[in-house]
């Protein structure tokens, strides 16, 4: 792949992209058994449509409820009832493990005098607190949450707050989704995208297309060029 120039800030999506949202449910498999994965699944799978279907609709909430009513949803299609473990697994979505290779390569990028944002559906407080347990406090220049435009990506206001935040034109960023809608919503806004596409997803069939993409975020700082 060819290297990208000219980029002076690197956003990144949160969760799937730093934080590895299957480390709630595996977090319970004493409870969950051999369910947890398929739980895990339902959960990301109802938790995106809703802020889809929200969107839509007009119908905001924080993504904490958004979160929250998916578990549910989850929870009910799979049958599993027991006591306190919804509070557990919610508990344990504001502890989320980042991707192993996560840390040293943000610690890279920063290094070389990078500015690192995340760009997140997640509300402020949920960013916050994965952010503190993964130790990343003060790696980032900013946390922004969709809460400051009221609409869940891939409204491009979403994306528009990260240039503005970052008083940065937008082919001088460089977003960085596992999500490939996200990817290439990303895109058609005017980022320069790479796809960190670790679940092997097939591409998507909407505008636009990322500039590359990768299995996982280790190589990004050798594909970032010295401007
Ligand atoms: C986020 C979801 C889309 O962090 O992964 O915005």
């Amino acid at each position: 792949m060819e290297k990208l120039s000219g980029i002076e800030a690197c956003v990144f999506d949160a969760y799937g992209t730093l934080f590895d949202f299957n480390t709630a449910a595996a977090g319970a498999r004493d409870e969950l058994g051999a369910d947890w994965q398929k739980l895990s699944d339902l959960w990301r799978l109802k938790q995106l449509q809703y802020t889809w279907l929200r969107g839509l609709a007009g119908h905001h909430a924080e993504f904490w409820q958004v979160t929250g009513d998916a578990l549910d949803f989850a929870l009910a299609q799979l049958k599993i009832e027991r006591p306190g473990l919804r509070e557990r697994l919610m508990q344990l979505y504001l502890q989320l493990g980042t991707y192993p290779e996560v840390p040293a390569m943000l610690r890279e990028l920063r290094g070389r005098g990078m500015k690192l944002a995340i760009l997140s559906n997640g509300s402020p407080p949920m960013l916050a607190a994965v952010v503190r347990n993964a130790g990343l406090e003060g790696i980032f220049d900013a946390v922004l949450s969709v809460e400051e435009v009221g609409v869940f990506k891939p409204h491009p206001s979403v994306y528009q707050l990260a240039a503005r935040h970052l008083q940065l034109a937008a082919e001088r960023i460089c977003f960085l989704s596992s999500n490939g809608w996200d990817a290439y919503s990303a895109k058609a806004f005017g980022f320069r995208v790479l796809w960190c596409n670790r679940f092997g997803q097939t591409p998507e069939r909407i505008p636009a297309t990322p500039d590359g993409e990768i299995a996982n975020l280790a190589i990004l700082p050798v594909l970032l060029a010295r401007a």
